[in-house]
């Protein structure tokens, strides 16, 4: 059915829907899928994709099932899992959004290349790297790189909470874990496991050491049978927490620092990118970036954004939008004092 636009595709899933037609419905949608690829919709591709496994495997679990049935056991199977997926996701996030050292930016590079370009490096039978440590101090952009890699890879990404998997039914960590990379690697999607060092902790407060092993076990297990075209991606802001034999499981460990004077001021053009604000002093902005040294990049943009939005409310005319606003330094500087005094009360 060649030359079809967005609106036909729409008027025949109406059609088949309306008809119940399942197995024509499924043959449009996987039309519109393709389309949507061609004309380089990937995001909406992938979402329509996931949607349609999604529902062909409820479908294969739906209707009633006896207790201790196969079909019983994917139900279940498919609640537990839902528990400890926050979010499944697609992103738009590209390189450019991710200030970083030279050191991150090749790594990471090169790690995307490679996925780019995994039938070069299979033609070759050379190993794919596809698993990821990213560690440093919170707030310098590992969860925003997870997004990056997703977003230039256009792959559906499994963003798990560990911390919840690990609390919540000690026992059954393990088996939970498989479920999930199960199900991740069935799409070849990433896998993002946010708070990886919830791992280590494991040993604060089990008396059942044997627990810790279990679950490291399985996540060696879990590594080494993970399809090459899937992605896992840890991070932690406490790598000393993380057992030496899963650390050296991991293909790439790339290390994220606290910004220097070039990557605030990179942070901060980012930040005002659209051009609607600049500074009313332009002295005391770049001696207040020099302040921010050993502040995070998210604490850094989070007093500017705050600051952006105190100088707006500033403004007497409260009938017009303005096209464009100066922002107040001196509301900046009290923010970026006070979130530094924050931060060392923290301490
Ligand atoms: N390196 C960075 N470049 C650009 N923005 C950043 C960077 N690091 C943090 N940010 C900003 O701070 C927010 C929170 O950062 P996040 O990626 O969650 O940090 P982490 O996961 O290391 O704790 C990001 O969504 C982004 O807006
Ligand atoms: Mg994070």
């Amino acid at each position: 059915m060649s030359g079809m636009g967005q609106f036909d595709y729409i008027k025949e899933i109406a059609k088949f829907g309306l008809e119940n037609d399942q197995e024509r419905l499924f043959s449009v949608l996987n039309e519109l899928i393709e389309y949507s690829k061609r004309t380089k919709k990937i995001n909406f591709a992938l979402q329509l994709q996931s949607l349609l496994k999604d529902s062909i495997r409820q479908q294969q679990v739906s209707g009633l099932s006896k207790v201790g049935s196969v079909k019983h056991a994917l139900k279940e199977e498919d609640r537990e899992v839902g528990e400890f997926i926050i979010e499944k996701v697609t992103s738009d996030y590209k390189f450019e959004n991710l200030i970083c050292n030279d050191n991150v930016k090749s790594d990471l590079g090169y790690f995307i290349e490679e996925h780019n370009r995994i039938e070069l490096l299979r033609s070759f039978e050379l190993p794919v790297a596809n698993k990821v440590l990213l560690h440093g101090p919170p707030g310098c952009g590992k969860t925003l790189a997870s997004y990056v890699i997703a977003g230039e890879l256009n792959k559906m990404m499994y963003v798990i909470n560990l911390g919840a998997i690990v609390s919540s039914k000690l026992g059954e960590t393990s088996k939970n874990l498989a479920k999930i990379f199960r199900r991740a690697a069935s799409e070849d999607s990433v896998i993002f496991i946010d708070e990886f060092d919830s791992l280590g902790k494991v040993r604060d407060y089990s008396q059942d050491h044997g627990e810790m092993k279990r679950v490291v076990n399985t996540i060696l297990q879990l590594f080494d049978y993970l399809p090459q075209s899937s992605i896992v991606i840890a991070a932690t802001n406490q790598k000393n927490l993380l057992d030496n034999a899963l650390l050296r499981r991991f293909d790439l460990s790339i290390q994220f620092d606290l910004p220097n004077l070039k990557q605030i001021e990179a942070l901060i053009a980012l930040t005002l990118k659209n051009g609607k604000f600049s500074f009313d002093n332009k002295k005391t902005a770049s001696s207040l970036a020099k302040s921010c040294v050993g502040l995070s990049y998210y604490s850094i943009q989070k007093t500017l954004i705050t600051a952006i939005k105190r100088s707006l409310f500033e403004r007497s005319d409260t009938k017009t939008i303005p096209l464009t606003a100066k922002i107040n330094t001196v509301v900046w500087e009290e923010l970026i004092e006070s979130e530094k005094r924050a931060l060392t009360k923290k301490k």
